[in-house]
Order: C-alpha cells, then sequence, then structure tokens
C-alpha cells in the first residue's frame, strides 16, 4: 500500500498544568480551583498528534529540554506515532510549560513559558533537517518558536514545493508580512483580528471582509476559526465556504483550534478539496472540546467520520 504523503509539524511541545476554576481571578484575587492535571501539549506537539491520530504520516522539528517534562513528552509523542529523529534535547533550558485555567464553561486562558522551544534556531533545526523539508507534502507551523524560525521554515518548505499551513497563534501584533504569504493560514477570531486590525462580529459579512484581508495579505487560502459559530473558508479566486458547527456538549475548548488544523493539515494532505477538509476539520475541533485537556481530547478519523454522519451538513 502507497505510503500516505509526509506532513512535517514544526512547533512546541509544552506541559499543560491545567486547573478548573469556577472563573478566571481579577488581578490580585485568589480563587479556589480544582481538578489539577499534568497533560501532554504544546501547540506544534498537540497538532502533530492530531495528525498521526487522523491518519497522516507525521515527523515533527522541535526541541525539549533535558528533564522529566520532556522524556515524558518525547515518550508520549513517540507512542502516537510522531516521528520525533529531529527533536532536540537541550541542556540548557527546561521543557516548555503552559498554565491553564479552564472556566466553568470551558473557556480557557494559556499562559506559555516557552523554555526549550526557543532553542529551536534556522542553524541547529531548519537547515540541518532540508531533507525532512523535501520529503513531506505539507509542512505545519504555529507561532509557539522564534519569529526567524518560522520565516526560516516557510522559505525550506517553499524551495521543495511544500504545502504551507500556518495556524498563527499566538498571533503577535505586528506580524511580518511573510508569515501570511502561505498555502492556508487558520486564525481563530481573536488571532484574526489582532493580524488584520478589524473587528469581527456575531454576522457573517464581518467574518467574509477578515477572511478577504488575510487573502489581500499574500494567503492561498484563509480558513478562520470560529468556535461554536464553525467556520468559514476563502480561496484566492473569492470562492467562500461556510461550514456551521457540529452540537457537542463542551467540557474544555483547549487544543481544539490544534484539533482543527491537524484535522485540516492531515485532509488537505490526503487530497480532499477544501470544503470537505475544513467540514473534517470543525468535526474534530468539535469533539476535542468534549473531552478535558488538550492532545487526552484528541479524536481519530474514525471518531471524526461518525460525527460527521450522525449530524450531516
Ligand atoms: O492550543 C493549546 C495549547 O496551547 C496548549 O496545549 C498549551 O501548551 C499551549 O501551547
Amino acid at each position: 500500500m502507497a505510503e500516505e504523503p509526509s506532513i512535517l509539524v514544526v512547533g512546541s511541545i509544552n506541559m499543560d498544568l491545567l486547573v478548573r476554576s469556577p472563573r478566571t481571578p481579577q488581578p490580585g484575587e485568589t480563587i479556589l480551583g480544582n481538578n489539577f492535571k499534568t497533560l501532554p501539549g504544546g501547540k506544534g506537539a498537540n497538532q502533530a498528534v492530531a495528525v498521526a491520530r487522523m491518519g497522516g504520516n507525521c515527523k515533527m522539528i522541535a526541541c525539549v529540554g533535558k528533564d522529566t517534562f520532556g522524556e515524558q513528552l518525547l515518550e508520549n509523542l513517540k507512542d502516537e506515532g510522531v516521528d520525533c529523529d529531529a527533536v532536540t534535547v537541550t541542556p540548557f533550558a527546561p521543557t516548555g510549560v503552559a498554565m491553564i485555567v479552564v472556566d466553568s464553561i470551558g473557556e480557557n486562558t494559556i499562559i506559555v513559558a516557552g523554555g526549550a522551544n526557543s532553542r529551536v534556531t534556522p542553524d541547529d533545526n531548519i537547515y540541518p533537517n532540508e531533507e525532512l523539508f523535501a520529503n513531506s507534502a505539507v509542512v505545519l507551523l504555529q507561532l509557539e518558536l522564534p519569529l526567524p524560525t518560522v520565516l526560516a521554515a516557510i522559505k525550506m518548505a517553499r524551495k521543495h514545493g511544500c504545502k504551507v499551513i500556518l495556524d498563527p497563534a499566538p498571533a503577535p501584533r505586528n506580524i511580518p508580512e511573510e508569515l501570511c504569504m502561505v498555502d492556508i493560514i487558520s486564525p481563530n477570531v481573536s488571532e484574526a483580528e489582532i493580524i488584520t486590525g478589524m473587528k469581527a462580529s456575531p454576522e457573517e459579512r464581518p467574518d467574509k471582509q477578515i477572511a478577504s484581508e488575510l487573502i489581500a495579505r499574500g494567503a492561498k487560502v484563509a480558513v478562520l476559526k470560529l468556535g461554536a459559530r464553525g467556520s468559514l473558508a476563502v480561496d484566492c479566486d473569492g470562492h467562500f465556504y461556510t461550514v456551521p458547527s457540529y452540537k457537542v456538549q463542551v467540557e474544555d475548548t483547549t487544543g481544539a483550534g490544534d484539533a482543527f488544523t491537524g484535522g485540516l493539515a492531515a485532509a488537505i494532505a490526503r487530497g480532499d478539496g477544501l470544503h470537505n477538509a475544513v467540514k473534517f476539520a470543525n468535526a474534530a475541533g468539535a469533539l476535542a472540546c468534549t473531552q478535558i485537556g488538550a492532545q487526552s481530547a484528541i479524536p481519530t478519523a474514525d471518531e471524526v467520520k461518525l460525527l460527521m454522519e450522525d449530524q450531516p451538513t
């Protein structure tokens, strides 16, 4: 049987320290939370696991610290079937961690201490791995690594004709313009607002304007993740695709965007058209909201297909 085309994730690996809380505390306030959990996370690693669970052949470029979290996270990624040969281990920084508070309606706030993720550099991790780019169909990126590294990865991916998918999270205020010049950019609403400086509203027209602005900035396709409103895609020929949300019981939204983007990459790599790929990604993101944690909640391809059959759109 022919091997699935490779998806190369260049991204972060974090240990998530997650607490449930009735609400987000005010500055200077202490409140009581519960249900503390230490779970594998990091936008890059989450998307790599999503790709692997949804049928993709996934390799990763990343860096962890030489510590217990690093060991556990690497082991976990390998168990998920992600090829980690290009993940380096540094003695000079601790493994990345994310402090996550999940409130009573499943919304989260996250602070990331990047640690070893900031040691992923063009010289150490991108140029020496040129062959991985040459053998990949899709390169999947987020913004938890240093920007020069992400830009070098985009250049290298272009050199080898890979499709570049960028999840611009977390979105910086003044995003370099080259970052928008990718095959697919897939921000959520707040990231899209930061990047474009435009304001979203619960209506379709502002969403379409924001998506079109991302195309004007050089993206071939923009896919907006609209949470409970589903998603909206536009291509550079001006075709819009609206995908309604799936109805699920929301427990925790952490990592839902990563399940979406990983699902999108897996679907695009296996040759799905844009509309079908976004429907698949939408269902993957919805299912990821039904359980606590990021990677712990990412569905398999079969679970995604089941939801799509149960709730045809
Ligand atoms: O997108 C969710 C992820 O953001 C978490 O797993 C956390 O590690 C942060 O990177």
